[in-house]
C-alpha cells in the first residue's frame, strides 16, 4: 500500500499513518465546507429520519456536511460505497450505496459497474472485492481496519493443517487474508458455512480460522470437522451465564446470536445467523425486546425501522470496524488512497476459493 501526500509525494515510515490521520481533518477543513451546519442537517433530513432514534440532532449537524461532501465526490469519482452491517448509522444510512453481510458484499463486489469501490468494512472485505473485481480500484478508508480472525492464521498454518489431516479439504472463512484464501480449497461465510461444509466430498473437513464457527457448524453437520483455534475478539466476550442472567431478569427477551459466538452462547440463543440473518429475523419476528449478541451498530442501524422492538444491551464494539469514519471516507475519496492491491498470482488462486463458495451459495 502506498500513501501519498497532497502533493503526490510518497509517504513512508511506521508513524506515517498516525501523522497522516492527524493532519487529515485540518487539510479537509481547508478544502471542503465541513463546519457543523443546521442548514445542511435540514437539507439532509430524509437521510437523518432513518437514524433519528439513535443519532442526536446536534450530532447530525456535525455529520451532514461530510455526508453531502462524500455523496457529491462519490459521483465525481464514479465510486460505489459498499458497507458492512457493522458500520455506524451515519455511514450505513448516510453514504453507503449497498449494505450487507460478508456474503452479500462479496456478491455485490463481483458485479459493480462503477470504476471505484470504497470498502467500508475491514481489510479482508476490501481484499475480497479486489480479488473478485481486479480491474476496479478498491479503496479502504483505514488500512488498519483488520480482524482478529484474519490475523490468527497464515498460509503456513493452512499447510500445517493439511499435513496433519492429509486429503481433507480446507474450508476457510472469508475473514482471512488473500494468501490464506489462496491456500484453501473453498471459502465460506457465516451465512453459508454449513452448506459449504456439507458440499465437501470428504467425511473429514478442515475449517479455519474460527474455532467457534467450526464448532457451531459441527453441531449441525454430518461431517467430522477439525479446526484452527482462532476467534473473534468481539463475539468471544459473551458468556452463556450472562445470557441466562439477562433472560432470567427479562423473561420475554429474545436472544439473537452470531455464529462467531461460543457454542454455549449459541445454545442459549433463540436464533443464530449472519448479520443479514439477524436483521431479517428481527425484522420478520418483531420481538418486543431483543438482545443482539453481536456488534453494537447492528441494533443502532435497524432501530428506526423497528420502533416496536426495544434493543437490550449489552453489545460489544469491533475496534477494527470502528476505524472507518466519515472523515476517513472523504479523505479516501479525495486522495483515491489507500488502494488495496493483491498479488496477481495469489489473487488468481484466492479467486478460485471465493468463486467456489459463490457457486455453492
Ligand atoms: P457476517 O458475514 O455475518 O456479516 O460477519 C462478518 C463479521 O466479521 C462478523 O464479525
Ligand atoms: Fe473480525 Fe470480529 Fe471484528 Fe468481525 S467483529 S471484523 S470477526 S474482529
Amino acid at each position: 500500500m502506498m500513501l501519498n501526500d497532497l502533493y503526490g509525494r510518497q509517504l513512508t515510515g511506521p508513524n506515517v499513518l498516525n501523522a497522516h490521520f492527524q493532519n487529515m481533518k485540518t487539510t479537509l477543513d481547508t478544502l471542503y465546507d465541513l463546519k457543523p451546519s443546521l442548514e445542511k442537517a435540514e437539507e439532509t433530513k430524509d437521510i437523518y429520519e432513518k437514524m433519528d432514534r439513535v443519532v442526536p440532532k446536534a450530532e447530525w449537524a456535525r455529520f451532514a456536511p461530510y455526508v453531502i461532501a462524500i455523496n457529491r465526490l462519490k459521483k465525481e469519482r464514479n465510486a460505489v460505497i459498499l458497507a458492512h452491517n457493522y458500520m455506524t448509522p451515519e455511514i450505513y444510512h448516510g453514504v453507503a450505496d449497498f449494505v450487507g453481510d460478508s456474503l452479500e458484499l462479496a456478491m455485490k463486489a463481483a458485479n459493480v459497474k462503477e470504476d471505484v469501490i470504497v470498502q467500508c468494512g475491514v481489510h479482508f472485505m476490501a481484499e475480497t472485492s479486489k480479488i473478485l473485481s481486479p480491474e476496479k480500484m478498491v479503496l479502504i478508508p483505514d488500512v488498519e481496519a483488520g480482524c482478529s480472525l484474519a490475523e490468527s492464521i497464515t498460509a503456513e498454518g493452512v499447510a500445517e493443517m493439511r499435513a496433519q489431516y492429509p486429503g481433507a479439504p480446507v474450508v476457510s472463512y472469508v475473514n482471512t487474508t488473500a494468501e490464506v484464501k489462496a491456500a484453501s480449497d473453498v471459502c465460506c461465510t457465516s451465512s453459508n458455512a454449513l452448506k459449504i461444509v456439507e458440499a465437501q466430498d470428504s467425511d473429514l473437513v478442515i475449517m479455519t480460522p474460527d474455532q467457534f464457527l467450526a464448532q457451531n457448524v459441527a453441531a449441525q453437520s454430518s461431517k467430522k470437522i477439525v479446526f484452527w483455534a482462532g476467534s473473534c475478539i468481539v463475539h468471544e466476550l459473551y458468556t452463556a451465564q450472562d445470557l441466562r442472567d439477562y433472560r432470567e431478569s427479562e423473561p420475554d427477551l429474545k436472544i439473537i446470536a452470531h455464529p462467531e459466538c461460543t457454542p454455549e452462547v449459541v445454545a442459549e440463543a433463540d436464533f443464530t445467523g449472519s448479520t443479514r440473518g439477524i436483521i431479517n429475523w428481527v425484522t420478520e419476528n418483531k420481538p418486543a425486546k431483543a438482545m443482539l449478541v453481536t456488534e453494537c451498530s447492528m441494533a443502532a442501524n435497524i432501530s428506526d425501522s423497528l420502533p416496536e422492538v426495544e434493543f437490550a444491551k449489552p453489545c460489544n464494539m469491533c475496534p477494527y470496524m470502528k476505524k472507518i469514519s466519515l472523515e476517513k471516507i472523504l479523505w479516501s475519496l479525495h486522495t483515491m488512497e489507500p488502494q488495496v492491491e493483491v498479488d496477481p498470482e495469489i489473487s488468481k488462486r484466492a479467486r478460485l476459493s471465493v468463486q467456489r463458495m459463490l457457486d455453492l451459495s
